[in-house]
């Protein structure tokens, strides 16, 4: 299930955090994305079967010219179940609501993200170097783009995915 992420899922989302960022966001980061409904949604994936734990979390920023893909993360024990896919198409379907483009910024030697993301249509156009390099990470991150996210022919492509994650 996913639903709108609120400060008391923190301590969660900061311990998957933990596990997947040498660096990662602290509470005031969060806190302050989080104070921003106006031009940010943060969503989390709960896992009812197991009690309602956090399995992943994803961000999105509405900004004047795109909505940016601020952050993506699946706990490592729940990957390769569509948990992504299916945080990553409800950011998206928010994100079509007020934006006509989608972009972000993957690491350059992340390819599960890369794969996840080319799924929903976006592709590669540019390289930011050092992008990462205040997080720990490998510095340089690919700049992915998808554009038309609000015509039919995107809409058609979620639908697919949609149907092949069985999502409701
Ligand atoms: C990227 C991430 C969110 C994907 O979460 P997930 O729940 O495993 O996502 P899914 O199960 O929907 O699978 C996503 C894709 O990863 C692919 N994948 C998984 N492991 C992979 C690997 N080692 N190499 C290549 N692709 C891989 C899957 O095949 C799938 O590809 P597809 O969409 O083309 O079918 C997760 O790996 C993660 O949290 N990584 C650490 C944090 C991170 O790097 N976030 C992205 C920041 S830009």
């Amino acid at each position: 299930m996913i639903v709108p992420m609120t400060p008391d899922h923190l301590p969660e989302v900061m311990a998957i955090d933990a596990q997947c960022y040498p660096i990662p966001w602290s509470r005031d980061v969060y806190q302050a994305e989080l104070s921003r409904p106006d031009d940010r949604l943060y969503l989390v994936a709960r896992l009812t079967a197991e009690k309602n734990r956090i399995a992943g979390h994803g961000g999105v920023a509405f900004e004047e010219d795109e909505a940016h893909i601020t952050t993506v993360t699946v706990a490592p024990d729940c990957r390769g179940q569509g948990i992504g896919a299916r945080l990553f198409l409800a950011l998206v379907l928010a994100a079509r609501r007020r934006n006509t483009s989608l972009a972000l910024e993957v690491a350059v030697d992340n390819p599960a993200a890369q794969s996840l993301y080319r799924r929903f249509g976006l592709a590669p156009v540019g390289i930011q170097r050092g992008y990462y390099a205040d997080m720990g990470l490998t510095p340089d991150a690919i700049v992915m783009r998808a554009d038309g996210i609000h015509q039919p022919d995107y809409a058609n492509r979620l639908i697919n995915i949609a149907v092949e994650l069985d999502y409701a």
